[in-house]
């Protein structure tokens, strides 16, 4: 059944592993993560951005994942990715989501520390877990240089703030990747990343994962990072398996035919990233 992802977070950080994060917006790729964690015999973790839950529906999100939740022997928390508002966040806990991301990155550090601690003393009691997130994430901007980027990362002092005045239960910094496709190598501020776990004990979030060299994102796990957030990839093997059917067979019009293929690559893709976090066999 669904569980809140705190724990999973926790038991994570104590055994230096992460749990993938995986995004979903529709039925095939809800029945992919929730299968390759069963596989894997491995905690999970099934979000949805408000971008999906404008597309799917958050009763059909939400239901969907707590039925597969319900019939895994894994658990399974469902969260809110990017969550920007508190009626968001509220309507997500009404639709049984265990977990929610406030992102006010955008906002001045106060008002981010004001809006988080908002939603904290609002979901808290009722079980539910927060991400917060403190620095610029970003789309991949390839036409911002390095130097340009650094400005927008986490100020590990400003991360040791805001931890200690939210007691958020993760915390997502920004140490270089970006969401979506890059266009080069990520390069990965792993200096900020000590520099930030030296001063707060709260699992740190990894986003942006996909286009990441796995060296970096298990350096990165060894250094604290115990939720890594991918999407990008998803949607890479999904589209990839359901084009060479169409390719493959231009006259089928069975749409079972190209999402069930694309179903089959989404569950061995986030097998590898399962495997990849180190969270196999952790269930
Ligand atoms: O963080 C962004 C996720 O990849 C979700 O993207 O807003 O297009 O659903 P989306
Ligand atoms: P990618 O799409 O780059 O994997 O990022 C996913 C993410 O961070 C969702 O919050
Ligand atoms: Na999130
Ligand atoms: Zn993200």
């Amino acid at each position: 059944s669904l569980v809140p992802m705190a724990q999973l977070l926790l038991d994570a950080q104590k055994g230096h592993y992460a749990v993938g994060a995986f995004n979903c917006n529709n039925m095939e790729i809800v029945q992919a993560i929730v299968s390759a964690a069963e596989a894997e015999k491995s905690p999970v973790i099934v979000q949805a951005s408000q971008g999906a839950i404008k597309y799917a529906g958050i009763e059909y999100i939400a239901t969907m994942t707590r039925l597969a939740a319900e019939k895994a022997s894994v658990p399974v928390a469902l969260h809110l990715d990017h969550g920007t508002s508190f009626a968001q966040i509220m309507s997500c806990v009404r639709n049984s989501f265990t977990s929610v991301m406030i992102d006010g990155s955008k906002l001045p550090l106060e008002e981010n520390i004001g809006l988080t601690n908002k939603v904290i003393e609002a979901v808290r009691p009722l079980g539910v877990s927060v991400e917060a997130e403190l620095g610029k994430i970003g789309g991949t901007e390839d036409d911002i240089t390095v130097s340009e980027k650094e400005v927008l990362f986490t100020d590990p002092a400003e991360a040791e703030r805001f931890v200690s005045e939210t007691k958020v239960d993760a915390l997502a910094i920004a140490i270089g990747t970006a969401h979506g496709q890059y266009k080069g190598v990520p390069k990965l501020d792993f200096q900020r990343l000590t520099e930030i776990r030296k001063r707060v004990n709260v699992p740190i979030v990894l986003h942006g994962s996909s286009g990441v060299p796995d060296e970096a994102i298990q350096k990165a796990i060894s250094l604290g990072v115990c939720k890594v957030n991918i999407d990008t990839n998803i949607r890479e093997a999904f589209v990839a398996a359901a084009r060479k059917v169409m390719a493959d067979y231009p006259q089928e019009i069975d749409p079972r035919k190209m999402l069930g293929p694309a179903r089959e690559a989404t569950v061995e893709i986030i097998r590898e990233k399962i495997r990849l976090f180190g969270s196999s066999g952790k269930a």
